[in-house]
């Protein structure tokens, strides 16, 4: 099957959030030296590996970060009332729903990995496909690192001073950020194998985290008294839909910022040819997935505003903290700050690793600049023999042993991938902050979805005969390109820089698109490459 030989090759190292448990997190992981290795050509069917379970940890993990700890605020400060914010939570909620259903179907019917890459240079054509990429690289990977960093360090601030205290620099908590971005840019280029397994357990943590906030919330809402013995009956005082507002725009960044909470539904996508049965596994892991998520959020939300004042969560960050000290004093405040910076931690750490490997594989396929798609410190040499087919099996196996599966030696990680991306999440973490970078990362995140799930359409009109084993109806991915394009055609005119800066990104890709690849091709094509339009035409 010559369309999994091109899963491999495309994206050797596309690879998993790291922190899921159980597989190989490599492209082609077991025995693929033996058999030609993902960049050889031996066939992908024995590296399918991935279950139902493995898909729902993978993305569950991913999707519970460090939104659903931090957006209530930026939710319900800008629509106004309890009430319209958890219809707002709910919205993101089902959005992210049919978007995930949509890529399920793209996934069964393009079973490669790669994601997003693969079907809009299916549908649109390569430069498409580049675009992402390069927006992926650019702005997608290390805003998203920026901002959970941000939140890691706004926690471990309140961590140390306590969640009523008077607010403090955000410097501070920048600070602290910076320290993560560099300490997990560290730890992944020495090895990867600490963190997967400490993600493991994280996922564990903010699982029990967001039930124990529900369960204890409602307790509270029912006794009428915190766990400290004071009488509190916040909930009584809610109007839940006075002040509603009414500006269309308010609605669509509280929506971003929800959808930030809910981001990474897309993620089993980049690893759909390691499904041992994507066209069953993949739409199972999102209808399960999914309405887990929704349910949980919602829940948390309830419970935030059954103990705090509204006025309390608009103005906080760290809505978390501030409920844990409300309900059990300082020690309640403190566990749950350092809970969520741990997950916190762990989400950047799996970020960092996806980014890595995305930035390696573009360095390889030359969208930007070789040297980072080197592996090690200026392994010249490595580089200059890559043309042998048993220095590529050679190579692969490095990367495996650097991901955790075979321990063979520190810093065989794509090192100058993972240094260009820590120095972009640094700027993005020092000129941002949290509410600006979430639209930020909206406006460019959902550009992309909306392409993405368009493209689905395009596909069913003009390949009707295109072999889709799962089907979604119809209607789901109509109903995500309406209200991503709603969101996205608002956050023009609610924070047009942003937006700006975002087409700005695009855009600059498209003569790096010409002047690389294109020039690459002129060039004479390599074996990838030849393969890739092999397969297309
Ligand atoms: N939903 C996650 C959170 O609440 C963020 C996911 C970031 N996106 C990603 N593709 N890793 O923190």
């Amino acid at each position: 099957s010559s369309t999994f030989d091109f899963a491999g090759n495309l994206f050797p190292l596309s690879s998993t959030a790291g922190g899921a448990s159980g597989y190989a997190p490599i492209g082609a992981p077991t025995s693929s030296g033996r058999r030609g290795g993902p960049l050889g050509g031996g066939s992908l069917e024995k590296h399918k590996t991935l279950t139902y379970l493995n898909g729902l940890s993978l993305i569950v993990g991913l999707i519970i970060g460090s939104g659903i700890f931090s957006s209530p605020s930026q939710v319900s400060s800008r629509v106004g009332s309890a009430g319209a914010g958890l219809v707002v939570w709910a919205v993101a909620g089902v959005l992210a729903w049919t978007g995930g259903a949509s890529y399920a179907e793209l996934g069964g019917a393009i079973p490669l990995n790669g994601g997003a890459q693969v079907y809009l240079a299916k549908t649109f054509g390569e430069l498409a496909g580049f675009l992402f990429t390069w927006s992926a690289v650019l702005v997608l990977k290390p805003g998203s690192a920026a901002i959970i960093a941000i939140i890691m360090g706004e926690y471990l601030v309140r961590a140390v001073i306590g969640a009523e205290a008077e607010t403090i620099s955000p410097w501070v908590s920048k600070a602290v950020a910076l320290v993560g971005i560099f300490s997990v840019t560290l730890l992944n280029c020495v090895s990867t194998r600490i963190g997967t397994r400490v993600n493991d357990l994280l996922m564990f943590l903010k699982f029990v985290a967001l039930i124990f906030i529900t369960v204890t919330g409602i307790v509270v809402a029912i006794t009428g008294h915190t766990f400290t013995g004071e009488p509190t009956l916040e909930w009584k005082k809610h109007d839940w839909f006075e002040g509603t507002s009414t500006d269309m725009s308010a609605w669509a960044l509280a929506l971003y910022a929800g959808l930030w909470a809910f981001d990474g539904w897309d993620n089993t996508n980049y690893v759909v040819g390691e499904f041992r049965n994507p066209s069953r596994d993949l739409p199972r892991v999102i209808h399960t997935a999914m309405p887990l998520v929704i349910l949980c959020y919602i829940l948390a939300n309830v419970a935030y505003f059954l103990v705090l004042p509204l006025s309390a969560i608009n103005g906080s960050n760290t809505v978390a903290v501030l409920f844990g000290s409300r309900v059990f004093g300082p020690a309640g405040a403190l566990v749950i700050a350092l809970i969520v910076s741990f997950s916190c931690f762990g989400a950047l750490n799996s970020s960092t690793f996806t980014a890595g490997r995305l930035i390696y594989v573009a360095g390889k396929e030359g969208y930007i600049p070789t040297v980072f798609g080197r592996i090690g410190f200026g392994d010249r040499m490595l580089e200059d023999s890559l043309s042998t087919q048993r220095t590529r099996s050679w190579l692969t196996k490095k990367m495996r042993s650097c991901v955790g599966d075979e321990d063979t030696g520190l810093f065989y990680t794509p090192v100058y991938a993972l240094l260009l991306n820590c120095a972009l999440t640094v700027v993005y973490c020092v000129v941002g902050e949290f509410s600006t970078l979430v639209t930020f990362y909206g406006v460019a995140g959902y550009t992309f979805y909306f392409l993405t799930v368009l493209g689905l359409i395009v596909l069913r009109v003009r390949e009707p005969q295109l072999e889709r084993p799962y089907k979604t109806w119809i209607t789901t991915p109509i109903i995500f390109c309406c209200v991503s394009l709603f969101l996205l055609s608002r956050a023009v005119f609610a924070q047009p820089l942003q937006t700006l800066i975002v087409v700005g990104f695009v855009v600059a890709g498209i003569p790096v698109f010409f002047l690389r690849v294109r020039g690459r091709e002129r060039k004479g094509m390599g074996d990838r490459e030849r393969k890739w339009w092999q397969f297309w035409k």
